[in-house]
């Protein structure tokens, strides 16, 4: 079975100053060489910040619920750039293949390491955010259950991780940082909050139109916020990676919780202000601001 050819979890190593997995590497002169087209838009992420969401609101948004050709898993419809995995076809290759526009992209790169074409293009980038506590204790439970990312040992020792930068796509708090001071420069970057997404979905998908230059009607954006709830979603099998082969739900499901301050649950009291105390350090030369509570 599907088990059994699985390769063993990956190791991390340091790949330019950023810590990665093969999966992610292994393509690499290909992902650098990628061509992006104008109407290409871009969904990056720190890993568990909201991709899946926002990939699906895009997809809705562009290609509606109903054509028969989208009634795939999400992710072959916004292929992941960066990916290279056995049981998958190249991220890469997917792509070039792709004749849809526009074409809707995944990836989790740090800001320094994005093909550049992407900036030659002058392909617009919607960027998704969250808060470090909640993205690190959902990367965790991701961990435990995609057999595809390193070993994530106990919550302890990868929180330690999680604040040493030592993860898969690096340090959240590099990349959260790299991401947002580009967008002060660059226009074609809209950066969202995971924690505005659930407290205002409504919201943020006028604010996503308005920089698409979409604009559907009320009754379709009704629709889009429908579909893209977190119970509507859960549900999806199109949209809940319940048909992907390297995750084992009976650990985790993927749409775990979709909650702003679940950190509580898991840090300890002590966990927390060491945590904050360190945050403030790494933190302390941005004005980017997150919220841990709505
Ligand atoms: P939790 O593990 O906290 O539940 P990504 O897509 O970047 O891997 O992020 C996954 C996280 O986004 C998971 O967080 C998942 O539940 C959450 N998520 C996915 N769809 C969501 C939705 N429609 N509403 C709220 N959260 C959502």
């Amino acid at each position: 079975d599907w088990e059994m050819e699985l390769p063993p979890r990956p190791k991390l190593f340091d790949f330019h100053g950023v810590s990665m997995t093969n999966y992610f590497t292994d393509n690499w002169d290909n992902v650098q060489n990628f061509q992006a087209r104008p109407d290409d838009i871009l969904i990056a992420t720190y890993p568990k910040a909201g991709t899946t969401w926002v990939s699906y609101i895009l997809d809705l948004l562009y290609f509606g619920q109903t054509a028969p050709e989208r009634q795939r898993p999400i992710f072959e419809k916004v292929p992941f750039l960066e990916l290279l995995i056995p049981l998958y076809p190249p991220g890469v290759e997917v792509l070039d293949n792709l004749t849809t526009s526009p074409r809707l992209i995944k990836t989790h790169l740090p800001v320094q390491l994005l093909p550049k074409s992407f900036w030659e293009q002058n392909c617009r980038i919607v960027y998704v955010a969250r808060n470090a506590k909640d993205n690190a204790v959902s990367y965790f439970h991701f961990d435990r259950m995609n057999q595809a990312e390193p070993e994530p040992g106990d919550w302890n020792n990868f929180l330690q991780r999680f604040m040493d930068g030592k993860m898969v796509f690096g340090s959240w708090y590099d990349h959260v940082t790299g991401w947002w001071e580009k967008k002060q420069t660059h226009s074609k970057i809209l950066y969202l909050f995971y924690e505005d997404m659930v407290e205002d979905t409504g919201r943020e998908l006028d604010r996503l139109c308005s920089f698409l230059g979409l604009s559907p009607s009320t009754e379709e954006k009704e629709r889009v916020r429908g579909g893209v709830q977190f119970d509507t979603m859960k549900k999806n099998s199109m949209a809940n990676y319940s048909t992907d082969p390297v995750m084992d739900f009976k650990i985790s499901p993927f749409m775990r919780k979709g909650k702003v301050g679940d950190w509580k649950n898991h840090f300890t009291v002590a966990q927390s202000e060491q945590f904050d105390e360190d945050y403030k350090k790494k933190m302390e030369n941005t004005q980017l601001r997150f919220r841990t509570t709505i």
